[in-house]
């Protein structure tokens, strides 16, 4: 998600308000996919490059992650949705990871939609970990240079067990992948809008929907009649 830091800009207001507005985009979203069966919805929050960002702003994303957690709960249990994360949570201040964890737990059973949140994530640092632990397999003898495939690569990244993204909405007008999902991404489609992301509503998530149903995607081969835009 891109753009509260802009959006709050053109008010007036501080970053931080931005990022309070953003969260409603998030339960925006949320409905959307809850509407149209959309069963995962991988939000990217917090990269390990945001730690860069002034202390006020990191504690105050951190308080909001909180906040979210804490209201959003008991909603995510009864609407069968499932909180998941991928990125380093051991590098969250500690309230944030119990809460993570417990909303994690208490909602563990569910299967409606997958909500993953992608917290203190880097896309690269996620394949260095990937390779450490094929190595360290390798090294012991217990992994053979044959069994390294793209599924086992799959087996060892923080989103195992999980679809690969089939759509990708980038808000803001940016134009990169900035260290998301990198491995994932292969054959994702992309849909770019220019609205910062605490302006982005539901017509705007159906537009996307809209966008990526009118693409053909042939993954490196051919058409075919019956897969044309089916
Ligand atoms: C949200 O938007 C991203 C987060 C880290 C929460 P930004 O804070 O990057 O907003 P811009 O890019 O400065 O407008
Ligand atoms: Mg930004």
């Amino acid at each position: 998600m891109d753009g509260n830091g802009r959006w709050a800009q053109q008010r007036g207001l501080p970053r931080l308000a931005g990022h309070e507005a953003g969260s409603r985009s998030i339960e925006r979203c949320v409905q959307a996919c809850l509407d149209t069966g959309v069963e995962f919805l991988t939000l990217y929050a917090f990269s390990s490059e945001n730690w860069k960002r002034p202390a006020a702003e990191v504690s105050g994303l951190m308080l909001l992650l909180e906040k979210f957690l804490n209201q959003k709960r008991d909603e995510m249990v009864r609407e069968g949705i499932r909180l998941r994360h991928i990125g380093r949570i051991q590098e969250l201040p500690p309230p944030c990871q119990r809460k993570l964890r417990e909303v994690m737990d208490a909602t563990a059973q569910n299967s409606r939609l997958t909500l993953v949140l992608a917290l203190s994530y880097s896309g690269r640092t996620e394949i260095v970990d990937a390779v450490k632990s094929i190595a360290r397999d390798a090294a012991a003898g217990n992994l053979a240079e044959d069994a390294i495939t793209p599924e086992l690569i799959d087996s060892r990244l923080n989103t195992a067990g999980m679809p690969d993204p089939d759509l990708l909405i980038r808000t803001s007008g940016e134009m990169r992948i900035s260290n998301f999902l990198l491995w994932q991404l292969s054959y994702t489609e992309i849909h770019v809008t220019k609205k910062f992301w605490p302006d982005f509503q539901k017509e705007d998530f159906l537009a996307a929907l809209a966008d990526f149903q009118s693409r053909s995607r042939r993954y490196g081969g051919v058409e075919t009649q019956t897969e044309a835009n089916a």
